[in-house]
């Protein structure tokens, strides 16, 4: 199969966004940017569709999919009831980078929720992801545009990387300017409860509705066989090939450690710290303090690494606050929770 490339910058150009349109209307799948990272996006209320999205994927046949809307309206035909926090949470967060989980409807097939009770709805705040879900006038299933376990694509060369031949079409609308997945929340149990980190922060998330409570598997290794709630939790996740280790301690303890070792391997530093690693390939994901950036260029350096076919990443462990937590949650399961303490 012959994967176009459109490269769509403005939601004005109607003559491309058309022709993806009518590739998922008709059932085709198409790579399309978000402002978290580029989805897979197929016709949510066609299982056909849908399935095929698993198939390319290579995802397992038990971990649901987010659906995307383009305005809150599209919400209610998918969700028994709209609840009040979804509402709320809607108000102060969509379009963006959040994920809520809902009673579906039957209007939602088996195969976006894998046979659950359940929906997770998103309104990305990408302009052309927008367009496209407008444009199709469909609601849009799509995981990220990664093959299953590896880290997610945040520009589309990484989707083609993945994804070349096997699906219709890649929309090429740049890099993403969060760089890792969206928040998700369930607010199908008791207290709301957030099943996966995002750029939406768990004080944000409190701060509007009240108390969130946080599942077990955002920090440690939840591989139960008892179905969890986010079945995305229990999989080894945005790994590149090479094995990484993160390392918790303070800079000088970490240049010693690393550099008794890093031959042939690289470095996730901070910035400022890259000169510090003489054997080392080095990659700075940002700041010290500044989460944002390290979640906008993560995945980018895991997969330049696996480009580069280095065996072993030295990851600097980031702060856990605010966003960190989501950076952190990413990077540990890249890690596959390999943390040396020094
Ligand atoms: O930022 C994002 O969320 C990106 C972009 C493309 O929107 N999408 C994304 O999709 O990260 P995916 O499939 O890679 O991750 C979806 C996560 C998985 O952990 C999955 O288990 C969880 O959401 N999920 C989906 N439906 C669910 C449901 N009904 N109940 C609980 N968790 C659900
Ligand atoms: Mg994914």
């Amino acid at each position: 199969m012959n994967t176009r490339v459109f490269k769509i910058l403005s939601e004005d150009d109607e003559r491309q966004l058309s022709e993806v349109a009518s590739i998922l209307r008709s059932g085709g799948l198409v790579g399309i940017p978000t402002e978290t990272v580029y989805g897979l996006a197929a016709n949510a209320l066609d299982g056909t569709a849908v399935k095929r999205i698993f198939e390319v994927k290579g995802r397992p046949q038990d971990n649901p999919l987010i659906v995307h809307i383009s305005r809150f309206e599209e919400l209610a035909p998918l969700v028994d009831v709209v609840p009040e926090k979804a509402a709320r949470l809607a108000d102060a967060f969509w379009p963006g980078p959040l994920t809520m989980v809902m009673k579906r409807s039957d209007a939602v097939p088996d195969e976006v929720s894998c046979g659950l009770p359940t929906v997770a709805v998103r309104m990305p705040s990408h302009k052309i992801a927008n367009a496209i879900i407008k444009a199709a006038g469909l609601p849009l299933a799509a995981p990220s545009a990664n093959t299953s376990g590896k880290p997610s694509p945040t520009c589309a060369a990484h989707v083609l990387h993945d994804m070349n031949g096997k699906i219709e079409g890649v929309v090429d609308g740049g890099n993403c300017e969060v760089g890792i997945e969206s928040t998700v929340i369930t607010l199908c149990t008791k207290t709301p409860t957030l099943l996966r980190p995002g750029a939406v922060t768990l004080r944000q998330l409190a701060d509007t509705i009240g108390d969130v409570e946080v599942h077990r598997s955002v920090f440690s290794d939840f591989t139960e066989t008892a179905r969890p709630a986010s079945p995305g939790m229990k999989y080894r996740h945005y790994s590149p090939k090479a094995e990484v280790v993160v390392v918790d301690g303070a800079l000088g303890s970490f240049i010693e450690y690393v550099n008794k070792q890093s031959a042939g391997s690289a470095v996730l530093c901070f910035e400022g710290e890259e000169s510090s690693f003489p054997d080392a390939v080095v990659f700075s994901f940002g700041a010290k303090e500044d989460s944002r950036a390290q979640a906008q260029r993560l995945y980018s350096a895991l997969r330049k690494a696996d480009e580069l076919k280095i065996k072993r990443i030295f990851a600097r462990l980031p702060d856990t606050d605010g966003m960190g937590t989501a950076v952190c949650n990413r990077l540990l399961r890249a890690a596959a929770f390999k943390v040396v303490k020094l």
